[in-house]
């Protein structure tokens, strides 16, 4: 690999306009995650996170502006085609299927084939606690179960780059520090990671960079211990 190839952001949004019908939600917003890097997203809730998830993904396209995914415009494809293309998904709110059990809730996202070769047999091994309820239909898992599948489920579509929304949401405190070891063992594999988050408090302990959001912009970026310790920005933005 060249020099500038190894260099190119895994993912790169280009001056986003993403509207509900008349409602204008994300005002012109750029991003760049860097390869093996996670990047965080912080914001307050309806600041526009999510519709900037739907937008890379394709559920939701911009009216103007780019996503590129590995060098490639992908700012009109459907998110199937996106995820096919390597971009894993853990969608706000978990999502899991419930009355599937954990291990066909994980054998239906598997996309097989991949070069990160994302395995039932890996997801396990950074969640063990998914092996042991294998058989469980997912409704019977707690939230910090359920939030592991909807990561196993995003991994075993053998991702480029995983894309998380909200992860912390509504979890216990211990149960987020487990969710927060396995993020940092994915990272120190390598893999690429957008970490959408409301909670900057626990975002900043992961990220190597974040932009924070509001009103579908970006408003400041930086590196989270600098950002950390701006109280007027975390007083302005984050209701710190
Ligand atoms: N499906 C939708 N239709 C219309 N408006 C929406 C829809 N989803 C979100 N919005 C609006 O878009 C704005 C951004 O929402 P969202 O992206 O979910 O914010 P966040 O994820 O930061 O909480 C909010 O004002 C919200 O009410
Ligand atoms: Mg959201």
């Amino acid at each position: 690999m060249t020099r500038s190839a190894a260099r190119r952001p895994v993912l790169e949004v280009e001056d986003v306009h993403t509207y509900y019908g008349d409602a204008y939600v994300l005002q012109g917003l750029s991003l760049a995650l860097e390869q093996g890097t996670i990047l965080g997203i912080l914001g307050r809730n309806g600041v526009g996170k999510t519709t900037l998830v739907n937008t890379i993904v394709g559920f939701n396209p911009p009216r103007r502006g780019r996503v590129l995914f590995k060098g490639e415009d992908v700012t009109r494809l459907s998110s199937f085609e996106t995820v096919r293309r390597g971009m894993g998904l853990v969608p706000q709110g978990r999502r899991v299927f419930p009355t599937l059990t954990v291990e066909e809730n994980l054998r239906v996202a598997e996309r097989g084939g991949g070069r990160r070769g994302w395995s039932l047999d890996r997801v396990y091994a950074l969640f063990p606690r998914l092996l042991e309820r294998r058989s469980q239909r997912a409704r019977t898992l707690s939230g910090g179960e359920q939030q592991m599948l909807a990561i196993g489920r995003g991994l075993m579509t053998d991702p480029d780059c995983l894309i998380m929304d909200e992860p912390s949401e509504g979890l216990a405190p211990i149960v987020i520090q487990g969710v927060w070891e396995a993020i940092a063992k994915l990272k120190a594999e390598g893999l690429s990671i957008l970490l959408v988050e409301q909670n900057a408090a626990l975002a900043v302990k992961l990220v190597d960079f974040v932009h924070v959001v509001s009103k579908g912009q970006v408003v400041y970026s930086a590196e989270p211990r600098e950002l950390w310790a701006n109280e007027a920005v975390k007083a302005a933005y984050l209701g710190i």
